[in-house]
C-alpha cells in the first residue's frame, strides 16, 4: 500500500483551502462509522459492475474507511482512494494492514482534497459512494471537484457518483433513532440523528448523537454535526454536463431501477467528454 499525507496547513486565516483542511467532521465519529455501514454493499456491487465494463485503475474519490475500497482491491483492481479526514484515512490504513500482501499491493491511499488533488496517473474509472458529493457545499466547489476528477480520467473513461434524492417534507428538529449496536468490547452505542434545512441555500444540517455506555458505566455522547448542499436531478445532470461528461445512465437505486419521484437515492454514471 502506498499512502501520501498532507503537510501541515497554513494557518492563514485568509487561505480557503487551508480553512477546508481543517474543518472535519469525521473527526469525532470515524471510530463508529463502521459500526453502521460496513455490512451495507449494494453500492459495493454496483461500481463493480461499473468495473467489469471499464477495467481498471480504479479511483475512489472520498473513500474513508475503505468499505468501498477494500472489496475493490480483493476483487483485483488497483485502486486509489483520497479523502481529506486524517481520521478517516487511519481506520482505513489499519484495516488494509490486516489484507494479504497482494491486495495491500494494488492499493494507494493519498490525504488531499478531491477539489484540488493532484495524483501522477489516470484511472479509467472514478466514483464517489454515498452521498459524498453533497459534502462539495457550493457550485463552485462541486464544479471543480467534477472538473479535477474529469483530469484524473482516462480519454471515454466513466465517472459515477449517488446520493439520496431530498425529501424536504422531513420533520425538522426530532431526534430520530438510526439504531443501537454492541461493539467486540462490550459498548452499547446507540446512534440518534437531528435535522434541519436551509432551503434558500439548499443545504441541510445533520447532527449525531452517539450515545455509549457499558452496563451501569455513566452514559458518554459524542455529538458531530455535517452540513450537505443537497442536489435535485436535473441539477446534476445539467453540472455534470457543464464539466464535461455526457450522462449515459441514471438510476434510482443501486439494481438497475430507474429514477421516479419516490426513488431514495439518484445515482448517476457519466463518461467523460
Ligand atoms: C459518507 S463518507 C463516505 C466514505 C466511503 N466512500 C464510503 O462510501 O463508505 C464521506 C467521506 O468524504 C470525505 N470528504 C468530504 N469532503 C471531502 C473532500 N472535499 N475531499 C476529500 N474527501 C472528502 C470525508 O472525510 C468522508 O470520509
Amino acid at each position: 500500500m502506498n499512502t501520501s499525507k498532507k503537510g501541515k496547513s497554513s494557518s492563514d486565516a485568509s487561505d480557503i483551502s487551508a480553512d477546508r483542511e481543517m474543518l472535519d467532521p469525521y473527526e469525532a465519529s470515524a471510530r463508529y462509522y463502521d459500526l453502521w455501514h460496513e455490512d451495507f454493499n449494494d453500492d459495493v456491487e454496483f461500481y463493480l459492475r461499473l468495473a467489469e465494463r471499464t477495467g481498471g485503475p480504479v479511483l475512489e474519490c472520498m473513500c474513508g474507511t475503505g468499505r468501498v475500497l477494500i472489496p475493490f482491491a480483493r476483487k483485483g483492481y488497483e485502486i486509489a482512494g483520497v479523502d481529506r479526514s486524517a481520521t478517516m484515512l487511519d481506520r482505513c490504513t489499519t484495516k488494509v494492514s490486516f489484507e494479504r500482501p497482494d491486495v495491500q499491493h494494488r492499493i494507494e491511499l493519498h490525504q488531499g482534497d478531491v477539489v484540488d488533488i493532484k495524483l501522477d496517473r489516470k484511472f479509467r474509472l472514478a466514483f464517489m459512494p454515498f452521498n459524498s458529493f453533497l459534502h462539495l457545499l457550493t457550485t463552485a466547489e462541486q464544479e471543480k471537484a467534477l472538473l479535477n476528477v474529469r483530469d484524473h480520467l482516462e480519454d471515454g473513461g466513466l465517472f459515477s457518483f449517488a446520493v439520496f434524492s431530498p425529501r424536504l417534507d422531513r420533520p425538522e428538529h426530532l431526534v430520530r433513532h438510526r439504531g443501537t449496536r454492541v461493539t467486540t468490547q462490550g459498548e452499547i452505542i446507540s446512534w440518534f440523528e437531528a435535522q434541519v434545512f436551509d432551503q434558500g441555500n439548499q443545504r441541510t444540517t445533520v447532527t449525531y448523537f452517539y450515545d455509549i455506555s457499558k452496563q451501569d458505566k455513566p452514559v458518554r455522547r459524542v455529538t458531530t454535526e455535517f452540513t450537505l448542499r443537497y442536489l435535485f436531478f436535473r441539477e446534476a445532470l445539467e453540472l455534470l454536463s457543464r464539466c464535461g461528461f455526457e450522462v449515459i445512465e441514471t438510476y434510482g437505486n443501486y439494481h438497475g431501477g430507474g429514477f421516479t419521484a419516490t426513488s431514495p437515492i439518484m445515482v448517476f454514471v457519466a463518461r467523460k467528454r
